[in-house]
């Protein structure tokens, strides 16, 4: 851990990391296992830190005493911010999920700009900022996570904290011509200036930031060069960074060798004998491009006939946001957009689109990476996409092919290794499953190799590391550019 880090760590997230359970017994807890909490969990335990969000349910009967328990497991303290059906309605799904999330991602025409769930989004933040102001002292570094609290600091800084603050934007941020339709969008950018230092995932990210605060503020300056930038308004200054997320590289690295991940791995690969699977695992989202993706399939069966029965999708969809709308449209059109493709190609002992719509545990989920030939990732739009990264982790055979998306986030670190597609364009992914299908075992050892060095590199000690770096040293020596402009010659 970085040693230069001495202040007690404050995280202030949506979620609280953990996921809670009724039962007949009371709450049953399930550890949050996701990169962000694997890679905070050591820092807080060491630094006695403090996470603070929401427990996930409106519910609040004996919800302190299940948080106070999942605390003590941890070995950190955590509070619980409550809300109630309607705040659950307005601010996480409404503002959150309707108006931000899609319109980060570059879908205006998704976007529902309610001027209520604006006014219960600001009264969120309030509470956020008002638990933490109660349970924190100047000392502190202030970590805030994510797009449903960016104007925290905002609060933080009328109640008169003079802690520092930083921000870490997990998700997107869009180009200027896309933030503008936003009708707070003038509100939303000055609240962000509030925040000390604000991490984005790519440079693509950092640069619409800089560009739309330019256009909406007077006087914004930029100095310096590299990874971390100042900004000046005047003669406030913050800094805006990358500083694109990871995995725990070795855990995935080792876990995939267990027996039992290679059991289950040979169980998958025994019912689908000599056929080459590809694999989509995605939360149930449009953002993911899982109906084009299905398209590209049915293109390729169709263009090179010669893989049916030499190649099974399995697309593994993980439930998510279901209250919203636009998720249970998605959901209903991705089942009947699967049994149309499947109705019209299925042979006797061959199912072209294995389809599960679960989440997947963590042994079948190692078992998939390794068994599957081809990783097909192809989100419209991400802030990161850590499956890309897991999936190199976890293929320690070093022989499966990823195709990835130009609009993942994680392209730029990838991008010497995958094959690069624009996910529209579904001619081209189609080509790039023949591509995969028909490459040589030493160009995807090459491939993967060059994949794996980097997620094993910049992984997510890394990432927490530089991070609190950038938010905490006196100087920026330590941040030279990172390699990231992405080529779309092709
Ligand atoms: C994205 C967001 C996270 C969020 C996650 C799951 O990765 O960046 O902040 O927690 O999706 O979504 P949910 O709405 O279930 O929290």
């Amino acid at each position: 851990m970085n040693k230069k880090f001495v202040k007690r760590l404050v995280i202030i997230s949506n979620r609280l990391p953990f996921v809670l359970e009724r039962s007949s017994s009371g709450w049953k807890i399930h550890h949050g296992s996701g990169g962000l909490v694997t890679a905070l969990a050591p820092v807080l335990r060491n630094r006695g830190g403090l996470w603070i969000g929401w427990p996930g349910t409106h519910e609040i009967a004996d919800i302190d005493s299940a948080v106070d328990q999942a605390a003590r497991t941890e070995g950190y303290s955590m509070i619980p911010v409550q809300l109630s059906k309607d705040e659950i309605r307005n601010y996480y799904e409404g503002f959150s999920n309707e108006v931000v999330w899609p319109l980060f991602h570059d879908l205006q025409s998704y976007c529902n700009f309610d001027p209520s769930y604006w006014e219960l989004y600001k009264a969120i933040n309030k509470r956020f900022a008002n638990i933490t102001a109660k349970n924190t002292t100047a000392e502190d570094y202030i970590w805030v996570h994510d797009y449903h609290l960016m104007t925290v600091a905002q609060e933080l800084r009328y109640l008169g904290i003079k802690s520092k603050i930083g921000f870490y934007l997990h998700i997107p941020f869009p180009p200027l011509d896309i933030f503008l339709k936003l009708p707070w969008r003038s509100e939303i950018l000055r609240a962000l200036l509030d925040y000390d230092l604000i991490g984005f995932q790519t440079l693509r990210d950092r640069r619409n930031f800089i560009q739309c605060a330019r256009a909406l503020i007077k006087n914004v300056r930029t100095s310096g060069k590299g990874q971390v930038l100042t900004l000046s308004i005047g003669k406030r200054e913050l800094r805006v960074g990358y500083f694109p997320i990871s995995i725990d590289y070795e855990e995935f690295n080792i876990a995939a060798r267990s027996k039992d991940v290679a059991d289950e791995a040979w169980y998958i690969h025994e019912d689908l004998p000599h056929i080459q699977i590809i694999l989509g695992i995605d939360r149930l989202d449009y953002t993911k491009g899982i109906l084009q993706r299905i398209k590209a399939f049915r293109n390729t069966l169709e263009r090179y006939p010669e893989l049916c029965r030499k190649m099974t999708l399995v697309q593994v969809v993980v439930p998510s946001r279901r209250n919203i709308p636009m998720y249970n449209d998605l959901k209903i059109e991705i089942d009947r957009l699967v049994s149309e493709v499947n109705g019209t190609f299925t042979m006797s002992g061959w199912v072209p689109i294995h389809y599960i719509y679960r989440a997947l545990s963590r042994r079948e989920l190692l078992a998939y990476y390794r068994t599957a030939e081809i990783a097909l990732i192809t989100p419209l739009k991400d802030g990161m996409n850590l499956v890309a990264k897991e999936f190199c982790a976890a293929n320690i055979e070093e022989d499966g092919v990823l195709i990835l998306s130009e609009f993942a986030g994680a392209v730029a670190q990838l991008q010497r290794g995958a094959i690069i597609v624009n996910p529209h364009d579904i001619e081209e992914v189609s080509a790039a499953i023949y591509q995969a299908y028909s490459m040589s075992k030493e160009e995807k050892r090459d491939r993967m190799r060059k994949m794996r060095q980097i997620v094993k590199r910049q992984n997510i000690f890394w990432w927490v590391n530089s991070y609190l770096d950038a938010g905490i040293a006196g100087n920026l020596d330590n941040f030279p550019p990172m390699e990231e402009h992405i080529s779309f010659h092709r």
